[in-house]
């Protein structure tokens, strides 16, 4: 054992051998967690966590491999550049939580990541080109913010990269730097200002099982084979520039042609306090 349970306001801290999870709710994090140097695991996702995380506190814990901080109503704070100096992580998880500012470029110190989740928090200026650093990277969430920008030239490089999500931001120019990442299983671009062509490579991305890109401003052709995978499950290309029957490219497995009010535009409807008039439109495979 590296602690003890302790109780901290309302709420329980629950350190094992290198893991601490937190439960129930109302409570924040004392700074004395700077004594677990050995911890490797932080879970505390969703546990009703306010005020200020004591990120000086994770100075020491050079050894952390998992940190989940996600889905807390933090006080509004910049990414904490303590968490930049864990060169062991692999899973970072600090979606819904309150971050504004910029992702830092100390971001590709960070080489060892697989997921890096930073989804529906308040984040602004461009994706880092040396987000391109982090070759193991799986999974990248970035949707719901404010990004700006072009895609940088950095994501060519993450072909191990299976999923990428930057749905919901304000990210213009083309495609390109996506062409060559085979691995996508899951792509979802939606609510940007992107535009320009779906790269041919689309066509030949055999894992694709979701593919998002409504609300941009692309153009035709589309690629001859796009949606070919065995494994698709939707398609969302509803307003862009683009052939009104798309559906028509792989049509011999069209079960389906359904409008669909996602979850995600809810959320948005919420964010622009109005309704868009035309839903997407959705491939079920
Ligand atoms: C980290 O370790 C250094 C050296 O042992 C110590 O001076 C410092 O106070 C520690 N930081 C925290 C936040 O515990
Ligand atoms: C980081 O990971 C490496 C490789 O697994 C390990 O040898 C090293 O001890 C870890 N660093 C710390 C500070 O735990
Ligand atoms: C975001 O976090 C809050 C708690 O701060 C939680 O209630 C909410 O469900 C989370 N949103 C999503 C989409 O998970
Ligand atoms: C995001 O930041 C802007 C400017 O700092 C602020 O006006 C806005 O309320 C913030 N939005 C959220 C959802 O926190
Ligand atoms: C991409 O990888 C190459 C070769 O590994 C490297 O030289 C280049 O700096 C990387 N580019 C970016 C933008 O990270
Ligand atoms: C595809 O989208 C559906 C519906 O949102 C989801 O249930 C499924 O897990 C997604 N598949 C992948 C591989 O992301």
């Amino acid at each position: 054992m590296v602690g003890s349970g302790g109780v901290v306001g309302t709420g329980f801290l629950v350190i094992f051998y290198g893991f601490a999870v937190g439960i129930l709710v109302g409570w924040s994090v004392p700074a004395e967690i700077s004594s677990l140097s050995q911890l490797q695991y932080l879970y505390l996702d969703g546990s009703g966590l306010s005020q200020t995380f004591p990120w000086k506190s994770l100075q020491n814990m050079t050894g952390l491999v998992q940190l989940y901080l996600g889905n807390n109503p933090f006080n509004p704070f910049p990414f904490p550049k303590e968490v930049l100096q864990l060169t062991n992580l692999t899973w970072l998880y600090l979606s819904n939580c309150s971050i504004h500012g910029t992702i830092p470029a100390e971001i590709g110190n960070l080489k060892e990541l697989i997921y890096l989740r930073l989804w529906g928090n308040n984040m602004t200026g461009k994706i880092p080109v040396e987000i391109g650093n982090l070759v193991n990277l799986r999974k990248l969430s970035l949707s719901l913010n404010s990004f700006i920008g072009k895609l940088p030239v950095g994501l060519r490089n993450l072909t191990k990269l299976k999923v990428f999500h930057s749905s919901m931001n304000n990210l213009e120019g083309d495609l390109s730097e996506l062409r060559f990442l085979n691995n996508l299983v899951s792509l979802r671009l939606c609510e940007n200002e992107l535009s320009g062509q779906v790269p041919a490579e689309f066509g030949e991305f055999k894992k694709l099982v979701n593919l998002s890109l409504c609300y941009n401003s692309f153009t035709g052709p589309l690629p001859q084979n796009l949606g070919s995978s065995a494994k698709l499950y939707f398609i969302k290309l509803s307003m862009n520039s683009l052939p009104a029957k798309f559906h028509r490219i792989c049509a011999s497995k069209v079960l389906a042609f359904f409008f669909f009010p996602s979850l995600y535009y809810k959320t948005r409807i919420v964010r622009l306090g109005g309704i868009p008039e035309s839903v997407d439109s959705v491939l079920y495979l």
